[in-house]
């Protein structure tokens, strides 16, 4: 019986691979980018930021197995929607000007990504330049929708 549970698992982890969803890992073009306040700011942004948020994704070994594969393409498909260095000006959809408020509230980079790329998490001085590049480079978001939902966790 134990075998063959295991051999049921073995099979359907080969056969979820056939998924075409996920397997597609060739990056658009970079067509525009913001106006960095500085290198250093870009630097981190790609560092933290960029797999999800541009063009410039680089797929690790682990994106290339299904299911995990499919988390990831999910991830990389709405994080450019949400906005794209890469696409800068160009894609109507840009929410980088809450950029700040997403890493204040520890929202971005997500938890896991961080246990998964350990220099995404940035901290201290770092942590500071950081966000005032960000401000610089992308603003503030004075969203109305935004304004009212501070208190809220
Ligand atoms: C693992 C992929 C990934 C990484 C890395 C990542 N993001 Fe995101 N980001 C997403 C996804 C997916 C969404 C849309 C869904 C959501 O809000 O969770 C998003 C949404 C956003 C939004 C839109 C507002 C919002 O809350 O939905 C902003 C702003 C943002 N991210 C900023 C950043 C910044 C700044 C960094 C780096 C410090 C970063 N993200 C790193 C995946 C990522």
């Amino acid at each position: 019986m134990k075998y063959k549970i295991i051999g049921f698992i073995v099979v359907v982890i080969i056969v979820i691979q056939f998924v075409p969803y996920g397997r597609n890992h060739l990056n658009p073009p970079v067509v525009a980018e913001p106006r960095w306040d500085s290198a250093k700011t870009r630097e981190l942004f790609f560092r933290a930021c960029g797999d999800c948020h541009s063009n410039e994704t680089t797929w690790p070994g682990y994106s290339n197995i299904a299911p995990v594969s499919w988390l990831v393409q999910y991830d990389v498909h709405q994080g450019r929607k949400e906005f794209n260095v890469s696409m800068w000006g160009v894609q109507k959809e840009n929410e980088g000007d809450e950029s700040i408020e997403t890493i204040e509230k520890g929202e971005m980079p997500p938890w896991f990504y961080v246990i998964l790329h350990p220099e995404a998490r940035i901290s201290g001085n770092e942590k500071t330049d950081f966000m005032k590049g960000l401000l610089a480079t992308f603003g503030k978001g004075d969203d109305d929708n935004e304004h009212g939902e501070d208190d809220s966790d």
